[in-house]
């Protein structure tokens, strides 16, 4: 399989941070541009550089036992075979195998959704190229760790920079955990991460970030986490080892009051939320908590690019709208809305002069003219939806789609690779000026959020 993807409009100089999207191979020539900071009205803190969408890049799904991106073939698409995911798989969510490790193997360490740990193995093994020697993806744990042969090194750079479907966040890890006292937690840390540091070449942080599983066992850790980020960050900053210059961070992740693992992400390629895990405000007038989905996907797909790409005046079709949280997203950045939905709207959507109101069938309507957003949140197979996701864009009936695939399956990870070639296949010649991202957002259970459009390019400065 070789996906024809192309990531978004030029991005500020330097290359902005962006999570979640399909595997990459080869990025786009050129320097993208800046853009001006967004107004996202429920996105209450906006700490990094924003992730615009990128320039185009080829869709890098890997073989991973040769390691050569996976041919896309013409005619229906297949799912993606990953030969030796399923033995890694069982063997990763049983018990920890950290036997035989050298201090040359690679690790990394990511975070997901409760659950979703094979789906992220496997787009860790598929990014890797490569099957680990010893990797943990315990269910329901939150977290995946892997540790591969030190070849792997080369496809690293591509693993923990370029966006993932799964990953919250995802990191170089140290090969083993720190085992932590039970009176004084922060010297065992501190003096592993120096180490940990050293290693990498790193003489400075910018941060350190005390995080651990988005579970409920994970919970218990926080206050735990707090005392000690404050604490690992005074040590760091009397010995010289915080640098706002440094552009790397260190992450601290608990998995136990007894246990720490250590990581390190560079600040412009990673999430910029502790735990990967945005904050956003819901806003009390939403007519569904859905909004957070669109407000979160437009954060993450559309970064810096909000205002450039949603405008006032210009024209949105939402597919499966009711009661209405995407379209209010919608309408409060001024755009008009024909809401396509047997079910009510509820709020202010109703009787709105900016929304219209149609009771008909999302896959049978055409819009009467080409409109800029099409977003689409019906429940459905994800292959009906990506089929109508390509069709929108291939017949020019929108410039861009945010659409949702819900994924009830067990192979998650492939059927959304399944579904991101049926898209490029229905794009055709137009595959290869589009722009293509899925994630799994935090607002997101059971389903993925995508994003794929024509962006416009970024004046030159
Ligand atoms: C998850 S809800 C959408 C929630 C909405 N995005 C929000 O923010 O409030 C899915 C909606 O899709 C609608 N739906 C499902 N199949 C549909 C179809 N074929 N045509 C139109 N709407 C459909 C359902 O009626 C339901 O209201």
């Amino acid at each position: 399989m070789n996906k024809t993807v192309k990531r978004g409009p030029p991005k500020p100089a330097g290359r902005a941070k962006a999570r979640g999207a399909k595997a990459l191979v080869k990025k786009a020539k050129g320097k993208p541009k800046g853009k001006a900071v967004v107004q996202t009205a429920n996105v209450i803190a906006k700490k990094s550089v924003k992730p615009a969408l990128k320039t185009r890049v080829k869709n890098a799904a890997l073989d991973i036992d040769t390691g050569k991106p996976i041919k896309l073939k013409k005619g229906p698409p297949k799912p993606v075979e990953i030969s030796a995911t399923a033995k890694a798989i069982a063997s990763a969510s049983s018990t920890p195998n950290d036997a035989s490790i050298l201090p040359t193997d690679i690790s990394v360490l990511a975070y997901c959704r409760a659950g979703f740990e094979p789906d992220l193995l496997a787009e860790i093994m598929s990014r890797m190229a490569a099957t680990p020697k010893a990797s943990w993806a315990l269910p329901s744990s939150g977290f995946v760790r892997a540790t591969f042969a030190a070849p792997a090194i080369k496809r690293l750079h591509s693993a923990v920079h370029e966006p993932m479907v799964f990953a919250r966040q995802i990191m170089r890890a140290g090969l083993f955990p720190v085992a932590l006292g039970t009176q004084d937690r922060v010297t065992p840390i501190v003096n592993a991460a120096e180490t940990f540091l050293t290693n990498l070449n790193l003489p400075s942080v910018s941060a350190v970030w005390v995080e651990y599983p988005d579970t409920n066992d994970g919970k218990s850790l926080s206050k735990l986490a707090i005392a000690l980020q404050s604490r690992i960050t005074q040590q760091f900053q009397e010995s010289g080892k915080i640098s706002a210059q440094s552009g790397k961070r260190l992450h601290v992740f608990l998995t136990s009051k007894s246990e720490a693992w250590l990581g390190q992400t560079d600040i412009e390629f990673s999430s910029s939320w502790p735990l990967g895990i945005p904050r956003l405000r819901m806003p009390s007038e939403a007519p569904s908590r859905s909004t957070l989905k669109l407000a979160e996907a437009i954060h993450v797909f559309i970064g810096d690019d909000d205002e450039r790409l949603f405008q006032p005046d210009m024209r949105a079709v939402d597919l499966g709208a009711a009661p209405g949280g995407w379209t209010w997203q919608l309408l409060h950045r001024g755009l008009y809305v024909t809401a396509i939905d047997n079910g009510d709207l509820r709020g202010e959507l109703v009787d709105n002069a900016m929304v219209k109101h149609l009771r008909e069938d999302g896959f049978k309507y055409r819009p009467l003219k080409p409109v800029d957003w099409m977003v689409c949140d019906m429940v459905e197979s994800p292959s009906r939806i990506a089929k109508l996701v390509g069709l929108w864009l291939s017949e020019g009936w929108a410039r861009h789609v945010i659409f949702n695939l819900k994924l009830p399956m067990k192979k998650r990870f492939e059927e959304v690779e399944r579904c991101s070639m049926m898209i490029d296949e229905a794009l055709g010649n137009k595959a290869e000026r589009a722009v293509l991202q899925l994630k799994q957002l935090y607002h997101d259970r059971e389903e993925v959020t995508g994003y794929c459009g024509f962006p416009p390019r970024a004046k030159q400065v």
